[in-house]
């Protein structure tokens, strides 16, 4: 997608032409906080341009700048976070959260809305958790793809953030996240490559972090080579506010804009390197280019006044809140589920039989999480007054715990409990709104426990030892667990951080006016000490080793058939679906190679609702370990009663390639590959077994290569293979793994040096 540009290149190239060095550099940089640096002098006007945060709200700052959210923004619509957004699976729906995004930046004359962002959940630790939107780079790379298409839809800019392997907050402006090629490419990079190669997005935000060992400000594999040369990606790249250490590395590295002002310092210091003639001025060009086509890809529509429909907006976010909340338990009570309230349940006649709320969190809802992408809400929804509007009845109320450094902090805990008990007592169905506090999860820090807070436990405990029938209905934007008390709640609703509307949203599906169709993006661990960074998160000494490799969420449980207590990619649904006739069948080789899947889903319960469909790629036997399974594509279909719809995924060759750390490429090996379709990484329909007909993935025979080697090679195959006939099984096992030229140094087999290398050179030529 492609806005279109007000200046041809010519014009560009002249305007640069005609700027002093001086004004060069001074466009690198910010002119304050929020604002890039404007010119304006005989014969050149380049415009300043707005950029602000992001990513699930407008927060257009009007007094001083700050990016802790402490100085208030004008009001803007409040969308669910993206821990919220991610569990919805609909790129269409994500579209048109963006597009809305979009218009708010528009008629608010910002030109860039900072997000979203497409870190990897690596550990539900992370404070940042709820501004990102899964553990899996397929799903998060889709729907931050779908976000960018919807708010660029709109003629303003998105800055996909933070650009990379930014996974944890503690120590974020210094630590080096240590990471291996292949998790880089396969896990941290691909949920951005995704992003940038479907949806160009018209910036890219530096992170603060160093990427092994280098600032990723300064890191020209990520800034030029990665994006730029291998992504085909020709947008601009900014920096995370303050992440800049060095500019001139920074600059020569690739990155175009500092953000925020720096009061001429590093504009000076890009002027003296080019004087200095210790930076080639190409560079400061090439940057000032990038600027200029933001400014041109942006100039018409915040030159075009645009109006919001707030209230349409709300009704968005209510929509999107809905689809987001996942169920994740709704065992029968009394033979049958407590959700969706039946209607029994939900009166609130004169003798307290109908529905009651327990949680603070019912009337003070917990909707976004703090530091930088903290909105001024349109409007603010509490599940109090959604529920009271949806069953047209008041409903009692004890807030049962403080939260905090909220409201009536100082209350007595044990006081707040009796009344919650005396409440729930003969009640028809208790709702507790249980979660995290604000302080718990921000930017800037990371959570130490992902366990509720032990005050909301003590009340759910006793509450259900009077009342069985208990829904939890949670407000939080990292994963937290449910294993140590969901024998207390025979029903949970997980509504993360929802947004304005999130508590209506969450109150649509607890009345059935919803069908829950959310689903886990992150896997729910039983215990934190089964989560894969465990023992390195967050890292120590200013290091931080992704020792995991690969194996990031769903990936660790399901490689080593840990108990999980929900999966990737679950969520209960009020009626049932039913996948069957999968089929997956190759067309193609090697890097050509395509995956056609289809598989027919049928809607088997009496509501209507939602499925997601998600299709799975093993590699059971491969040079290199491999990930159990992986999600390589997904559909969510709406379909009433009894209706049916068969979809179909067109597969790349990068469904079933690797990275390759030898070759430094992707690589599609040749054998057998399983294409799985599910509704969880741990609920798979049907399988499907394929041949492949692969790349030649050896590496060219050396009189280093082994026995083993040279016996699957073809031509050395027919030579080697007779020489090894009459040796002993044990000796043959020991020589398959040493090198052919120590088999011939100890005259293990009749092959001598000089018939080796003769060897090697003809296999190595046939080749070519
Ligand atoms: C955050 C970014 C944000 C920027 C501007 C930084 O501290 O990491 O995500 O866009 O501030 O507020």
């Amino acid at each position: 997608m492609t806005a279109p540009t007000s200046r041809s290149p010519l014009a560009t190239e002249q305007l640069i032409a005609s700027l002093t060095l001086e004004e060069k550099a001074s466009l690198l940089s910010g002119h304050d906080f929020w604002h890039t640096t404007a010119i304006e002098r005989d014969g050149v006007s380049v415009p300043s341009m707005m950029l602000t945060d992001g990513p699930h709200g407008l927060r257009k700052q009007l007094a001083a700048g700050d990016h802790l959210g402490l100085a208030s923004s004008v009001p803007a619509t409040c969308f669910p976070t993206a821990s919220a957004l991610g569990s919805t699976w609909d790129p269409e729906l994500l579209t048109r959260v963006g597009a809305a995004l979009g218009l708010e930046t528009r008629a608010a004359d910002v030109s860039v809305i900072l997000g979203p962002g497409a870190n990897i959940k690596r550990d539900p630790r992370c404070g940042r958790n709820f501004e990102y939107l899964s553990e899996d780079p397929v799903l998060s790379g889709d729907l931050a793809a779908a976000l960018i298409a919807g708010i660029q839809s709109q003629g303003v800019g998105t800055s996909l953030k933070h650009f990379a392997v930014n996974n944890q907050e503690s120590d974020r402006m210094r630590v080096s996240a240590d990471v291996d090629e292949r998790p880089l490419r396969e896990i941290y990079l691909a949920s951005f490559e995704r992003a940038v190669t479907k949806a160009d997005p018209w910036t890219v935000m530096c992170a603060y972090n160093k990427v092994n060992g280098v600032y990723a400000s300064q890191k020209r594999f990520l800034l030029t080579q990665v994006l730029r040369e291998e992504w085909g990606w020709d947008g601009l790249v900014v920096s995370d506010w303050g992440a800049v250490r060095d500019r001139v590395a920074a600059l020569e590295a690739g990155l175009d804009l500092e953000m925020p002002a720096s009061d001429g310092r590093t504009d000076a210091a890009v002027v003296a390197a080019v004087r200095a003639g210790t930076l080639d001025e190409a560079h400061v060009d090439a940057a000032v280019r990038n600027v200029l086509r933001l400014v041109d890809r942006t100039a018409d529509a915040v030159a075009t006044p645009a109006t919001v429909d707030v209230a349409a907006h709300h009704a968005l976010a209510r929509e999107a809140a809905a689809a987001s909340a996942v169920l994740l338990r709704n065992e029968p009570v009394d033979g049958a589920p407590l959700l969706p309230l039946q209607p029994a349940s939900s009166a609130n006649g004169a003798d307290g039989a109908g529905v009651v709320a327990i949680g603070e969190f019912a009337r003070t809802p917990r909707y976004q999480g703090a530091g930088s992408s903290l909105v001024t809400p349109t409007q603010l929804d509490d599940a109090l007054g959604a529920l009271e509007a949806a069953l047209g009845a008041p409903v009692p109320f004890a807030p049962g715990f403080t939260i905090p450094e909220g409201p009536d902090s100082a209350l007595d805990g044990d006081a707040l409990l009796a009344e919650a008990v005396a409440l729930a007592e003969g009640a028809g169905t208790v709702l507790a709104f249980l979660g995290l506090p604000a302080v718990d999860e921000s930017e800037g820090y990371d959570r130490t426990t992902i366990s509720l807070p032990a005050a909301q436990l003590r009340v759910l405990e006793a509450v259900a030892a009077v009342n069985p029938r208990v829904v939890v209905v949670l407000s939080n934007g990292g994963a937290v667990s449910v294993s140590e008390w969901q024998q207390h709640a025979p029903a949970i609703l997980e509504s993360w951080l929802g947004g304005q509307a999130g508590a209506s949203g969450a109150v649509d599906v607890l009345t059935g006016a919803v069908s829950p169709s959310g689903k886990l993006a992150e896997t729910l661990p039983v215990r934190l000490q089964d989560v894969p960074a465990y023992g390195s998160f967050p890292g120590e000494l200013g290091h931080v080793t992704y020792g995991e490799g690969l194996f990031v969420g769903y990936r660790w449980y399901d490689a080593r058939d840990v108990a999980v207590a929900h999966p990737f990619g679950f969520g209960l649904s009020y009626t049932t679906f039913a996948i069957d006739g999968v089929t997956a069948s190759v067309t193609g080789s090697g890097a050509e190679a395509r995956v056609a899947v289809s598989a027919t889903v049928t809607n088997t319960g009496d509501r209507a609702g939602a499925e997601v469909v998600q299709v799975y790629v093993s590699d059971p036997a491969a040079v290199v370990t491999r990930p159990e399974r992986e999600l390589k594509a997904f559909a969510k279909v709406a379909l009433e009663p009894g209706e049916a719809r068969t979809v179909t995924f067109d597969l790349d060759s990068r469904a079933l390639a690797f990275w390759h750390p030898a070759l430094h490429r992707w690589t599609v090996e040749g054998g057998e590959f399983v294409v799985s379709v599910g509704t969880s990484s741990r609920d798979l329909a049907a399988s499907v077994s394929l041949d492949v007909v692969g790349e030649d993935v050896s590496a060219p025979l050396t009189e280093m290569s082994t026995l083993a080697e040279l016996l699957a090679d073809p031509v050395a195959e027919p030579e080697v293979r007779p020489m090894t006939a009459d040796m002993d099984p044990a000796l043959l096992s020991m020589a398959d793994d040493m090198p052919a030229i120590v088999l011939a140094d100890f005259g293990m087999t009749p092959l001598t040096h000089v018939g080796l290398a003769d060897l090697i050179e003809r296999s190595n030529a046939a080749r070519g």
